[in-house]
């Protein structure tokens, strides 16, 4: 199941509560859960109503969680989530969000009051970096803490880390900035502090190596040489797995773009790699027996059929999702989805 954020944390804690457990658990047959974004600190959100992982009450939250999937014999990881400058100044009393330069993503940001535009983010300093390195390793041993078997670090979708990654959004002339290495530097200097207080194989990461012109993100002239130098070099951390997103938007017309994201990276990645978007029954098996990738993962499908594993396998009707409640309150388009047996 891919990470999904349905901002039911509408509580003061910004925790995961018996709902989340609820939901989670109901999905627990996925075999593999991983979370929605939950934020590694106050500064990293970017979304009404999301959980965090940065504190006690959080960590608690996030163990009816973990204890609900375990139940049933699933296995859940918590995806770690810094939204950089896809936030606005309302979620941060009134502070630009932090990102890797001051520039605006101009994209339509979630603020606490609904949709606004975007603003210009405050550049980080090398103290705000190492910072937000160490609570990306703060958030990893709470994770643990609250029972995940692991963590998928966020690196995807125009969040923080890809605003590194990413020239439109890194102008650096430090050595988090300018070249391939430079721009990649700060999520090793994340997996380099997490091999040192967790178990490295229950790590993992997401990228979305050809997201263009959504998010505020576009491919430059030297993205394939960047995500080709970070996967080559993931290869010698021992990770989970790499969870990988094939192109949200056509990109067929731009030829510094990846086009078949998972054909790409098999022939460069030797661990287990995960792929997303947009599959159904048949293109993922088709995926898994091309060899393309080990594993594929269904975001949408899961929001509305908690026991997808078993439609799958009895080729039984799916329910059709509401998008209206993906990111409401409460229990409706969450937990009320009716599985086969009902
Ligand atoms: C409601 C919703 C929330 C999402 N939230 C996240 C998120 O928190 N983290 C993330 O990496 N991707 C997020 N995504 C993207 C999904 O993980 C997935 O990449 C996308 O839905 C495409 O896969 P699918 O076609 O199987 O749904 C979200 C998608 C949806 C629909």
């Amino acid at each position: 199941m891919a990470p999904m954020t349905r901002s039911r944390s509408d509580n003061e804690e910004h925790a995961a509560t018996e709902l989340t457990a609820k939901y989670y658990g109901q999905r627990a047959t996925a075999g593999l859960i991983v979370t929605e974004g939950t934020v590694i600190s106050e500064d990293a959100v970017g979304f009404p109503n999301v959980p965090g992982i940065y504190n006690q009450e959080q960590v608690e939250g996030w163990r009816l969680s973990s204890s609900a999937v375990h139940e049933k014999g699933g296995k859940i990881f918590a995806q770690l989530w810094h939204t950089g400058a896809n936030s606005h100044p309302d979620h941060h009393n009134g502070l630009a969000p932090l990102a890797p330069s001051a520039y605006n993503p101009n994209i339509k940001v979630f603020s606490p009051t609904g949709f606004k535009e975007s603003e210009t983010a405050r550049a980080m300093t090398l103290e705000d970096i190492k910072k937000t390195v160490s609570n990306f390793k703060k958030a990893t041993i709470n994770a643990f803490e609250a029972g995940f078997d692991g963590v998928e670090l966020h690196g995807a979708n125009g969040y923080l880390l890809q605003q590194f990654f990413s020239k439109n959004s890194n102008f650096r002339t430090d050595e988090y900035g300018g070249s391939v290495e430079n721009r990649a530097r700060i999520l090793f200097d994340i997996l380099d502090e997490l091999k040192d207080v967790v178990n490295i194989k229950r790590v993992a990461i997401r990228l979305n190596p050809s997201l263009n012109g959504i998010m505020g993100i576009s491919v430059d002239d030297e993205t394939i040489k960047l995500y080709d130098y970070i996967v080559n070099r993931l290869n010698d951390y021992g990770l989970a797995y790499i969870h990988l997103i094939e192109p949200f938007t056509d990109v067929t017309a731009i030829p510094e773009a990846i086009q078949e994201i998972a054909k790409h990276f098999r022939k460069i990645y030797k661990g287990t790699i995960i792929i997303n978007r947009a599959f159904n029954k048949e293109t993922a098996t088709k995926v898994l027996s091309d060899g393309d990738a080990d594993l594929v993962s269904f975001g949408v499908p899961f929001i509305a059929n908690p026991d997808l594993v078993e439609r799958f396998r009895t080729n039984a009707a799916l329910n059709a999702p509401d998008q209206n409640t993906f990111y409401t309150p409460g229990e409706k388009g969450y937990t009320d989805y009716p599985s086969l047996s009902k």
